[in-house]
């Protein structure tokens, strides 16, 4: 197997739906990437799975360039995305720069970072400095303040259309791929079509070119997750089981 870059990820759309997902630590990604994952996304999810902040808010630079470094050092072909978290890149283009290259220097192969239109001039900067951009349109964690709550986008015509341009505008900037997250499954078909670069939906029906989904939601680490998850394992009932197990060995002697 060959290690997944920007240009075979481009080369996927219309011949191969990618199955991604996000992971945080050496263990999982090394299991996700042995698994065949192509593109492993440190997401700033990493906040509420890792960290137990109730939003991706509050997640530092620090925190992901440990968790980028924990995944990029565990994998062999993946091709390892690193989240911008909030602050990193609202606060000035040098700053989001210094920042970014902070993360690829971490072992990301390509930066995340969420907006349309607005971080087009980012998006370009960073492109021509050789960093690779996936972009994230639709509902965007890092407003859920603006929102009142983490609530699909793009219901409206009017709100589809400018997610729609939005989702353009990234691809003329130079992104390399798109995350369309919660939005209607018809307005990712809409922009899946109009679009030459991939979009890799969450909760955004099943016409785009990939797909993420929350590691801890996949395996049921997470027991209460979002309706549109698909839960691949049980691994909450199975922790816990090997945890009381261990506890009532030692209790009654039989370990060690
Ligand atoms: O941080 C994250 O996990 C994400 C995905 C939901 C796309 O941004």
């Amino acid at each position: 197997m060959k290690k997944w870059n920007t240009a075979s990820v481009k080369a996927a759309k219309g011949v191969e739906k990618l199955g991604c997902c996000t992971a945080y630590d050496s263990a999982f990604a090394r299991l996700a990437d042995e698994a065949g994952v192509p593109m492993i996304l440190v997401g700033d999810s990493l906040g509420m799975n890792m960290l137990g902040y109730e939003t991706t808010l509050p997640v530092e630079m620090s925190d992901t360039l440990a968790a980028v470094g924990a995944v990029a050092r565990s994998v062999k072909n993946a091709m390892v995305i690193g989240d911008m978290p909030f602050g990193s890149y609202q606060c000035g283009e040098d700053e989001a720069m210094r920042n970014a290259v902070a993360i690829i220097k971490a072992g990301a192969d390509a930066v995340k970072l969420e907006g349309g239109a607005s971080v087009c001039p980012l998006i370009k900067r960073l492109t021509t400095a050789g960093i690779p951009v996936l972009a994230h349109v639709g509902m965007t964690p890092q407003s859920v303040n603006s929102y009142g709550g983490f609530k699909k986008q793009g219901k409206t015509r009017e709100d589809a259309d400018k997610i729609l341009e939005d989702a353009k505008a990234v691809e003329a900037a130079g992104a390399f791929a798109v995350t369309l997250e919660c939005v209607p499954a018809e307005l990712a078909a809409e922009i899946t079509a109009a679009l030459k670069i991939v979009t890799v939906g969450i909760g955004a029906g099943p016409v785009c070119d990939a797909q993420w989904l929350v590691m801890h939601d996949l395996l049921g680490l997470n027991e209460k997750t979002p309706s549109f998850v698909k839960k691949y394992a049980d691994l909450a009932g199975i922790v816990r089981q090997a945890f009381a197990s261990y506890v009532n060995e030692v209790r009654a002697s039989k370990f060690p």
